[in-house]
């Protein structure tokens, strides 16, 4: 249809999003970039799931000491599809800590993160520690015994740190104990504070994958020479690189 047409058209002279992705899915790989790769993808997948089934969830959840726990009865008895997207909110969550440690001890084994990689390291590790923050946090939202006994044992061993543990058990509950306060101050954290912290690191991640490329398998007579390996890579690329999800040449 023509309006469609120049919709689009207007829309991609305006943005260029359409020659991006085309970019982006022509972004070559290294030959040797197999199954062990995808854990990067598979975690990403399982953020994109948490965040579509946490969005649904939040529409019905209620944030009180009250209400929480029946809320949650709510959406699990007489919501529809409620039982399936705490479900899968749930394994999703599971899933992603999987997938993220699979995904660091891939990146560990294949030493991944030497030169020119040590920055998508170092942003992967804080990532690693918002996922967890991001499992802990929502315990505490189930307001039943086990998540507030959890947070309770855990405020209760960071408490024990010497110096600051006392100021950080305090600002972590919102008090000196767990209450009602504290299920405020973990909802906050759940949805809004390290969200926003995983979604600008994984922006930048992924920035960084692109522009350094995704490493080639390591083999122990080629060592990483800084002076020489950005031009050796791209010539490797060019010579022998595959689109990632297609089978490399000569693989069968
Ligand atoms: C929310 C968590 C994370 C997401 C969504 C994510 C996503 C990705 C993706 C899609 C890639 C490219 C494909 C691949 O190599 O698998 C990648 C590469 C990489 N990630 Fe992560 N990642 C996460 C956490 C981590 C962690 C915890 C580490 C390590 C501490 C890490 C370190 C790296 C490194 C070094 C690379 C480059 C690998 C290479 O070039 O071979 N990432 N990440």
């Amino acid at each position: 249809m023509p309006i469609i047409k120049k919709i689009a058209e207007w829309l991609e002279d305006r943005t260029g999003i359409g020659d991006a992705i085309r970019r982006l899915a022509k972004h070559p790989v290294p030959p040797g970039s197999k199954w062990a790769y995808v854990f990067g993808s598979a975690t990403l997948f399982c953020l994109v799931l948490q965040v579509i089934t946490g969005v649904a969830l939040s529409l019905m959840y209620q944030p009180s000491s009250s209400d929480a726990y029946r809320s949650l009865q709510f959406i699990t008895d007489e919501a529809r599809f409620g039982r399936l997207l705490r479900g899968i909110h749930y394994f999703g969550a599971s899933g992603m800590i999987v997938m993220v440690g699979a995904h660091m001890i891939r990146v560990y084994i294949m030493a991944a993160y030497k030169y020119p990689r040590e920055m998508t390291w170092v942003t992967g590790v804080f990532l690693f520690i918002l996922t967890v923050a991001m499992g802990f946090t929502g315990q505490l939202l189930r307001w039943d015994s086990n998540g507030v006994w959890s947070s309770v044992v855990a405020a209760e061993q960071l408490g024990r740190i010497p110096l600051i543990g006392r100021p950080a058990a305090r600002l972590l509950l919102g008090g000196d104990t767990l209450g009602s306060h504290s299920l405020s101050r973990f909802f906050a954290y759940h949805v809004f504070i390290v969200p926003a912290f995983i979604f600008l690191l994984v922006g930048f991640h992924l920035f960084l994958v692109l522009r350094n490329g995704i490493s080639e398998p390591p083999k122990a007579e080629r060592p990483v020479d800084k002076r020489t390996y950005r031009q050796w890579y791209k010539d490797m690329l060019a010579k022998e690189g595959f689109l990632f999800g297609l089978m490399p040449p000569g693989a069968t």
